[in-house]
């Protein structure tokens, strides 16, 4: 296995500066977002926000893109936030929609059953006990199950089984979608689905981490042979580039790893990604859409500071006391989240997302400078990492 670079985080004094957050300071920030959600409410219970706005409005959506689980995970996290019934009565009624996808395969026929199922229906079996939820993520698990390939050890991220194209390739994001596997075992007591996760953690640690600790966004696998063939990119700047969103699906979904697996190795593979994402940070914190761009004019990627900043908050939980970067990794986390409150958030009127300044897919144009529905869901649940003890859905 390749051994990976472990960068020392630079310009520690930079990270530093930013004194840790109070009761008031993050209850201030999480009222800013449940206004943004209580304005969003009355459109979005039937109907869900698409994954990108378009001129920083979410065009209204049935329950068929990758991105619907982030709304349904906020309502989530409102409710556990407030108790209101309003938060609870809208999820489960899209918890109901989520069964339906799954029993009638709607736009299944990709790994992101993660994204959509943990924090809709797993997250509400949690807080609810609700039983369709259950039988919907264990149906999703079982979609996302029929995707793995046990030749090269990998998940197919896109398309049909039968394609060529898109046979054995895997992408850094689907480390997200694994704590659904994991779930599965938990619930069934059936080994297969964490095996499958095991399996496809080893290779996206062996094959999607590069050795100075930026990622591949997607890695392509021999299923013949289980070779390995070649790192591409679908959404970054260049095969070669780190795209910053993909650099903190890695930070997060590895640090999850550890989490499910035990296996200590993810803790440090996690934080050598955390270096070197931390490392080429702009002034503001707040990273660009590639991390090939670290000042100047390129357009931010909010979303990805979000996703971060759980990923930084999940590390640490993982880290040792005594660990030397343990604490900047905090400073770092609640850096990044604070400049997103100040600087990023959607306006309250005009807008019916969250944070501003995202970018889905810079190569295909769509979404950039716009809210992104994922990056609106880690925004809030990055405060409620930093306000309580919580317990992830992931
Ligand atoms: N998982 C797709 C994305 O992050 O855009």
């Amino acid at each position: 296995m390749t051994t990976i670079n472990h960068e020392p985080i630079r310009d520690r004094a930079r990270l530093a500066t930013t004194a840790l957050p109070t009761a008031a300071d993050l209850d201030l920030a999480i009222a800013n977002v449940l206004a943004r959600i209580d304005r969003t409410l009355p459109d979005f219970t039937d109907q869900f926000p698409a994954p990108s706005s378009e001129g920083l409005v979410y065009p209204a959506i049935g329950n068929i893109e990758w991105t619907n689980g982030f709304w349904t995970g906020m309502l989530w996290l409102a409710y556990e936030l407030t108790g209101e019934a309003r938060y609870r009565a809208a999820a489960e009624t899209q918890v109901r929609s989520f069964l339906d996808r799954a029993e009638q395969r709607i736009n299944v026929a990709h790994h992101d059953l993660g994204f959509l199922y943990t924090p809709s229906a797993c997250a509400a079996l949690r807080l609810t006990g609700d039983a369709d939820a259950r039988r919907a993520g264990l149906l999703a698990a079982d979609l996302l199950l029929e995707r793995f390939d046990p030749v090269s050890g990998v998940i197919q991220a896109w398309g049909d089984l039968n394609d060529p194209a898109e046979a054995g390739r895997m992408i850094i994001d689907c480390n997200l979608n694994l704590p659904l596997l994991y779930w599965a075992t938990a619930q069934t007591g059936d080994a297969k689905y964490r095996d499958a996760a095991e399996h496809h953690l080893t290779q996206a640690a062996r094959y999607l981490v590069r050795a100075d600790a930026s990622t591949f966004h997607t890695f392509h696998m021999d299923t013949a042979t289980g070779a390995p063939l070649r790192g591409t990119t679908h959404q970054g700047h260049g095969d070669d580039s780190c795209w910053a969103r993909g650099q903190a699906w890695g930070i997060y979904g590895f640090a999850l790893g550890y989490a499910h697996s035990g296996r200590e190795a993810l803790v440090g593979l996690s934080a050598s990604l955390a270096n070197y994402f931390l490392n080429r940070l702009p002034d503001d914190l707040v990273c660009r859409w590639d991390l090939i761009f670290t000042d100047g004019d390129a357009p931010a990627d909010t979303s990805a500071a979000a996703i971060a900043a759980c990923g930084l908050l999940e590390l640490v939980r993982h880290l040792p006391a005594s660990d030397p970067d343990r604490d900047l990794y905090t400073n770092a986390a609640w850096g990044m989240v604070r400049r997103l409150d100040a600087d990023h958030l959607a306006p309250l009127h005009g807008s019916n997302g969250v944070l501003a300044h995202g970018v889905y897919h810079m190569p295909k144009r769509i979404g950039v400078n716009e809210c992104c529905i994922w990056g609106d869901y880690f925004h809030l649940e990055a405060l409620v990492r930093l306000r309580r003890v919580w317990r992830p859905y992931w």
